[in-house]
């Protein structure tokens, strides 16, 4: 499962720019499947891949300096068309004989490009168009064969091509959405110069997939950890649908879940659902409190929780016995290696069902590992699994223990859970609210993510005639596209309002409520 072959593909060399999951995103948005490689993909792999065509990504570097990242031109040689991105641009242009110097301005952000549109690339796209550049050095004269295709005011090659090769680059990141044309110019590249046919469709790979895990698994046992998640619950779906009763899935309760969670999940997936699971849940709220009593610092709580739940799948695992098979959740972005290693960890982030020691297995089997969030959806609704379920949003591994600011405590969750509850329950009749009277679309408020987090803070109010010394709730709900960045959404003050009046009259323990405005960066989305 680990790859996906007899398909038609593009690879993308990753030379540690930041937009690079955005660039195969865009290229899966064309029904066209991609991976991403890092940039020392040896040329022979290349070769057996058989791409239609590669990508070659931005990244921080100057193609001059003694240690950036490059590739030889023979890369360019293999007949397979290439577009090189901001340093991939440079890098082609360099690697080819041209010239690539600093800019005398250096251009970042919306910039207006001309372009020329008598070439397959630009095809009916608008000479004028505003693009997203970031780029302190560019292509001051193009290689042997190449024309400008494009110009800005300080950049005289905002574009080349050399149509006779198939080679073409781009100053500028077409992936990102502030380039207007952007998605017109990776599409005519693909399918149009690549000669894509765009036969990456989700419900031709239920259907690979369900064959392929077949094959694999034989009669073999397979045991799965469940969290209701959207990924581990499509991957057991998946596998269930494959294999029936070979199948064994456990859902761990850590009781940090959100209010109602834990049976929602039972619900669905349980002896009562219309699942074939092997559904097995274990009650783990009071081991987890016990671990984490007198625990405030961030990562250490982070770190408890992921252990355990590691041991306490274990001990499950252990009363299952024997199995052959160890499927997880795991995506596309928790795999791809970038190009130049490993950036700072800001937060050691882990999805609930990492990787036990001491449970024996063969091997791991891991059916999403290729697909990005939205195309797991997609393959939930394809399997039939709840709309809610599968489009609900993201909850980390270390569930609310992560939005509990210090000690975590049975009656600190009870809190948080009442509070999140309200929260979005009334978040979400307004969005309905809107939906209804805006012809079904969205609000343009409506967040990606939302919660209640319990903050560390205490202070003094009034309630009927006494003094209270309570808790005080953060209400927080960001838009993001990628999660890497974020900002707050701009929710109606009549329904921060309401909320605030709920939380304070229903939620005992709470006698304030603030809102976190806060961006990302400098803050993260979740508080630890
Ligand atoms: P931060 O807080 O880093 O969160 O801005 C970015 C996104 O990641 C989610 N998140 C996690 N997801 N395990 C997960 O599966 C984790 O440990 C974890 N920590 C944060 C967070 O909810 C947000 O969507």
């Amino acid at each position: 499962m680990a790859e996906i072959t007899n398909q038609e593909k593009m690879i993308i060399l990753d030379f540690g720019g930041q937009y690079n999951q955005l660039i195969a995103r865009r290229v899966r948005e064309c029904q066209v499947y991609c991976e991403i490689h890092p940039y020392t993909l040896p040329l022979e792999r290349i070769r057996e891949m058989n791409p239609k065509g590669i990508i070659l990504t931005g990244g921080p570097n100057s193609v001059y300096a003694a240690d950036s990242p490059v590739c030889g031109k023979e890369l360019f040689e293999l007949g397979i068309p290439v577009l090189g991105i901001c340093y991939g641009a440079q890098l082609m242009a360099h690697v080819l004989g041209g010239k690539v110097a600093t800019a005398p301005v250096s251009e970042y952000g919306r910039t207006p490009v001309t372009v020329d549109t008598r070439g397959e690339l630009f095809r009916d796209v608008n000479e004028h168009s505003i693009t997203w550049m970031s780029h302190t050095d560019y292509i001051a004269s193009v290689p042997a064969g190449f024309q400008a295709a494009g110009h800005t005011q300080n950049c005289p090659v905002a574009a080349m091509a050399d149509p006779s090769r198939r080679l073409y680059a781009v100053q500028f990141h077409p992936e990102v959405v502030h380039s207007e044309e952007g998605f017109k110019i990776l599409k005519n590249f693909v399918i149009g110069i690549c000669g894509c046919t765009g036969d990456w469709q989700m419900d031709s790979f239920v259907d690979k997939t369900i064959a392929a895990l077949r094959e694999r698994i034989g009669s073999g046992r397979v045991l799965c950890a469940l969290s209701g998640g959207v990924d581990s619950s499509v991957a057991a779906v998946l596998l269930s649908k494959a294999v029936g009763e070979q199948l064994t899935c456990v859902f761990v309760d850590h009781g940090l879940l959100r209010k109602d969670e834990g049976d929602e999940v039972e619900a669905v997936f349980g002896p009562g659902g219309s699942y074939r699971l092997n559904f097995i849940r274990v009650n783990a709220q009071q081991h987890f409190y016990e671990k984490l009593a007198g625990v405030t610092e961030p990562e250490q709580k982070r770190h408890i929780i992921g252990e355990e739940f590691i041991r306490v799948f274990e001990r499950e695992a252990k009363k299952i016995g024997k199995v052959d098979f160890l499927a997880q959740g795991t995506i596309y972005p928790d795999v791809i290696e970038s190009g130049l290693g490993d950036s700072a960890t800001i937060k050691s982030h882990h999805n609930v069902g990492g990787l036990p020691e001491h449970v024996d297995f063969r091997e791991i089997i891991e059916p999403l590992r290729m697909l990005f969030k939205d195309e797991v959806r997609k393959v939930g609704l394809q399997l039939g699994i709840p709309e809610r379920l599968v489009c609900r949003q993201p909850f980390p591994g270390p569930g609310l223990g992560i939005r509990i600011i210090g000690e975590v405590t049975a009656e600190k969750v009870k809190i948080v859970q009442e509070a999140d509850a309200i929260f979005r329950e009334e978040l979400e009749k307004a969005a309905g609210e809107w939906r209804e009277s805006a012809n079904g679309t969205m609000p343009p408020w409506m967040p990606d993510q939302y919660f209640a987090a319990l903050t560390n803070m205490r202070s003094v109010g009034v309630m009927g005639d006494g003094r209270t010394y309570d808790h005080a709730v953060a209400l927080r709900a960001v838009q993001t596209s990628d999660f890497m960045t974020a900002e707050a959404a701009e929710l109606p003050w009549s329904l921060m309002k309401h909320v605030m009046n709920r939380i304070i009259n229903e939620v005992k323990g709470i006698n304030r409520c603030l809102v976190d405005l806060s961006s990302k960066p400098a803050a993260t989305i979740e508080l630890e």
